[in-house]
């Protein structure tokens, strides 16, 4: 075992909401490096199980229900298909992929909260929440829409505003409206069950903040704010009718909120998997608990399941670490599933046939493990040529070649070995180690960084060595260099089999043997005389053309959300003004007239002179137009103008009156025009 005081390792992956599909966020967050993780200890032989499964409860997947008119059970089914699927092509290949809709975890996660609550570990609160009188239900505050009182955006939730971004809670919107029946909601009292997480504090503060410092710093420092900023009672059920039924008498309507019974998921899915020996990989201090998640799930797993465990006792472990990564970007913009700004892993999968390592590559040479990071479609095309193809995949296939063509496809005899061979061998055991040391620290994007210095140590010796010159006249020597190199490219079978699973897979093929990492950086894996397979590419240059065509998606979907969020700031009205009586109304002269002259007013931008025929007299206004009409635009035209405002001076020039102008939500200003031309000192009114 790598890690001595463990006899197995339980690894799981953050169950992804069955309400839509993964994307490159997900993967390069959790699912790439569980996966590097879960292979690499499984080419140390080490006894691992890989959970995760969908996470088929919550308000989202009721909302998606409403919207397309369908079951919360019909997204949820074909989600979950989605996403397995995706990760399966992926080469993620999980024990099991459950699902929390599942009979078995309905029946534990419900056993669980009644056995918390028969034990009194729960506390019961009155609370008044919002509630939609016309649909007759509760509303969690996903379902409440109003304006936001941060940037005016008229559709924000009662949780967040999607457009600033800024939390919200449903009493700060302006003009809440329930998304089911648009009826304003009401508050009503509800009782629900809360955990007393404050219970918990000294108690998370001596397991994380005093024994696990070594935890990275964005998680440890993240729990340590929760708990600096004092824990108060968290809320463990809701009123809502998707979701597993809370298992108390005079509950009904009721069910656990998502985020109690979704961690529970790790075990049900345990559970189906093995109903004979899930307590083993649970509750056993032989095993090695670790939780692959993304930022937004720290406080779940490092603080609210933690307790929900401690409260439950019977033995259950806890995480030994919690590697969460921070966000990946994409292009620069953070990654939005309702935006649609995204790569979509079943998407990238059609794109781009036979091309699941260069993400899985891609993603862990970005991995935003300590800070959020950023994909971009031109780095990836670069680091597949570059590295993948240029450095990885030349050198192989040279070796492969050149052992073909020179010795018939069959390990030629070591011979005498020169400094610079033995130099280069001499290399692979520490780039190994580091490799390792690497992974066993969650530090997955270096371990790929070392398994890449193999790579470029074999293709520099190579091209330094230069075996078809060589063999022209030292057919022996090119053997011993060809030999040093075949034993190179075993090591890479070895080293990028958690990176790049396919093509390790092709490698070990094409070298026709089975590989054990003890034997990484030895120099004898391939004895002489091995026949080795057909040579194959083990990477394919991407082209730019098919870079262009995901840069044009991404253009067009920035360009789309643009033109909406413009017409939707548009369609933003200011708020009424306070009210004035008749007589004030009355006192203003609104009237007709026409534009007769019209020249810019020098050294502004803004500034239009206007000289104009108001039916009573020919005045001149200054006006605030010039940033949406030209003087060629005004010229002739009708407008309205409040003709009896007091005379201001502008520029050094008397203006006389005001044109009367509709100010959009934007900002942008348009004249009014009477609808036919009318003459010039008609009153409005
Ligand atoms: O953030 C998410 O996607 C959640 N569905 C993760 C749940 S992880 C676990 F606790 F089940
Ligand atoms: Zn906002």
């Amino acid at each position: 075992m790598t890690d001595k005081r463990f006899k197995r390792t339980l690894v799981t992956c953050a169950l992804p909401y069955a309400n839509g599909p993964v994307h490159i966020g997900h993967l390069a967050g959790v699912y790439v490096p569980a996966d590097i993780y879960v292979r690499y200890l499984r080419l140390r032989g080490e006894d691992v199980l890989y959970v995760c499964g969908s996470d088929e409860h919550g308000v989202p997947i009721t909302i998606k229900a409403r919207q397309q008119g369908c079951s919360p059970q019909d997204i949820v089914d074909k989600y979950h298909a989605l996403i397995k699927d995706s990760f399966e092509a992926l080469g993620i290949h999980f024990d099991i992929y459950g699902r929390t809709s599942s009979e078995v975890h309905r029946r534990n996660a419900s056993a669980f909260f009644r056995k918390l609550y028969d034990e009194g570990k729960f506390v019961t609160r009155e609370s008044e929440q919002y509630y939609d009188p016309e649909a007759k239900t509760f509303l969690a505050d996903r379902y409440i829409v109003g304006t936001c009182p941060k940037c005016g955006n008229p559709a924000a939730y009662g949780d967040q505003c999607e457009k600033c971004g800024s939390t919200l809670s449903p009493e700060e919107l302006i003009d809440p409206r329930s998304k089911l029946s648009g009826a304003q909601p009401v508050k009503k009292k509800t009782t629900h069950w809360y955990l007393p997480l404050q219970d918990y504090e000294p108690w998370l503060r001596e397991w994380i903040l005093e024994g696990h410092k070594e935890w990275r710093p964005n998680v440890y420092g993240r729990v340590k704010s929760w708990l600096d900023g004092g824990l108060q009672p968290r809320a463990v059920t809701r009123d809502l009718d998707w979701g597993v039924p809370v298992p108390v008498e005079g509950a009904e309507g009721k069910v656990l909120y998502v985020w109690f019974d979704a961690p529970i998921g790790y075990i049900s899915n345990t559970q189906e998997l093995l109903p004979d020996s899930w307590e083993k990989w649970w509750k056993s201090p032989d095993t090695k608990l670790v939780h692959f998640i993304g930022k937004d799930n720290i406080v779940f797993h490092c603080i609210v399941f933690p307790a929900m465990l401690k409260a439950y006792g019977d033995g259950y472990i806890l995480p030994e670490n919690v590697p969460a990564n921070e966000f990946l970007n994409l292009e620069g913009d953070k990654i939005s599933t309702s935006r649609g700004w995204a790569v979509w892993a079943h998407e990238y999968l059609h794109d781009f046939p036979g091309k699941e390592d260069v993400m899985r590559y891609v993603l862990t040479a970005n991995a935003p493990q300590t800070q959020d990071n950023d994909f971009s479609w031109k780095d990836f095309q670069t680091r597949n040529n570059s590295e993948l193809v240029a450095i990885f995949g030349n050198f192989v296939n040279r070796a492969l070649v050149l052992t073909h063509k020179y010795f018939g496809g069959r390990v030629p005899a070591p011979g005498t070995l020169l400094d610079s061979d033995r130099e280069t061998l001499a290399e692979v055991p520490a780039l190994a180690a580091s490799l390792a040391r690497n992974i066993e620290e969650y530090k997955f994007r270096e371990a790929q960084r070392d398994a890449m210095s193999i790579a470029r140590l074999g293709n520099k010796y190579i091209s330094d060595s230069e075996p078809w010159k060589v063999a022209k006249e030292d057919l022996a020597r090119t053997g011993t260099i060809l030999n040093v190199c075949l034993q190179l490219c075993a090591d890479l079978a070895l080293a990028f089999e958690p990176f790049t699973p396919f093509a390790a897979a092709k490698l070990r093929k094409m070298l026709d043997v089975e590989l054990n990492w003890d034997a990484l950086g030895s120099a004898e894996i391939l004895p002489e005389g091995h026949q080795l397979g057909e040579p194959e590419l083990l990477f394919a240059k991407i082209e730019d053309d098919a870079i262009q065509a995901q840069l044009d998606r991404l253009a067009r979907i920035r360009a789309e959300k643009e033109a909406e969020a413009a017409a939707e700031q548009a369609r933003q009205v200011a708020p009424q003004k306070p009210e004035i009586s008749f007589e004030q109304f009355d006192a203003m002269d609104i009237r007709t007239a026409t534009v007769l002259e019209a020249e810019r007013v020098p050294k502004t931008d803004k500034l239009l002179k206007l000289t104009i025929d108001t039916g009573i007299d020919r005045r001149t206004i200054v006006s605030g137009i010039a940033e949406y009409y030209s003087p060629e635009q005004m010229l002739g035209k009708q407008i309205c103008i409040l003709a009896n405002l007091a005379p201001r001076t502008i520029r050094g020039i008397v203006s006389q009156g005001m044109i009367l102008m509709a100010k959009q939500g934007d900002g942008s200003m348009r004249f009014i025009t009477p609808q036919e031309v009318l003459a010039n000192g008609a009153q409005i009114g």
